[in-house]
């Protein structure tokens, strides 16, 4: 069964200046839709990884060094995750989950300037990461397509994806203002929650 473009888990105009509606059609509608069209074009005639879910595609392709394989698949789910990560309603970490940011950070506060500083800093495209390390919440990037999903011991909680396509159409070449003005209103704490569980690659896979 071939790959699918996941729904938006709220309305293209939910987010208004945050993240226009037009930024949805492409980076939703063209950009990721891409990736699942490329991702089915090159299983069509890949008998070995028919039927495989997402993520075993892409460790696959990892292991084979299919590099434009990996690039697309991983770009599914690192796509499929990101919107999952963001809600048009403001939300604040609360139980658990703020007192293990308090834990390794200090504060919220601490947490969201070392967060901004890496995505800002992350040099070309790529992918900002909040991962869970044992007891610890952990502030890291990858580039390009890169992917928790082949990383062991990487257990994502929550990315913003730094690719220009991202943010390009709101905010021009001011990365940082995106990246602002997301963790200030659009960040679904609650699946960050959910996330630690430990279970997060499983929550942006699906069946092949
Ligand atoms: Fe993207």
């Amino acid at each position: 069964m071939p790959f699918i473009l996941p729904d938006l888990p709220y309305g293209k105009d939910a987010f208004r200046e945050i993240i226009s509606s037009e930024t949805f059609d492409y980076h939703h509608g063209k950009h990721h839709q891409g990736y699942v069209d490329k991702t089915n074009n090159a299983l069509e005639d890949n008998g070995e990884l028919s039927g495989k879910s997402l993520t075993e595609v892409i460790k696959a392709a990892r292991e084979a060094g299919e590099i434009k394989l990996f690039n697309w698949s991983a770009q599914i789910w690192n796509h499929s995750f990101y919107w999952k990560c963001l809600s048009p309603d403001r939300q604040n970490p609360s139980g658990k989950l703020a007192a293990m940011i308090e834990d390794s950070f200090g504060s919220k506060s601490d947490m969201l300037d070392a967060f901004k500083e890496e995505a800002t800093g992350h040099f070309a495209s790529g992918w900002a990461w909040l991962v869970l390390d044992g007891d610890d919440i952990k502030v890291t990037s990858l580039h390009d397509a890169d992917t928790p999903v082949v990383h062991e011991g990487m257990k994502p909680l929550f990315t913003l994806d730094v690719w220009e396509h991202a943010y390009y159409l709101d905010y021009q070449n001011g990365r940082g203002d995106y990246i602002d003005a997301l963790l200030e209103n659009a960040v679904n704490w609650e699946f960050v929650a959910q996330n630690l569980d430990g279970k997060g690659v499983s929550r942006a896979d699906q069946d092949g």
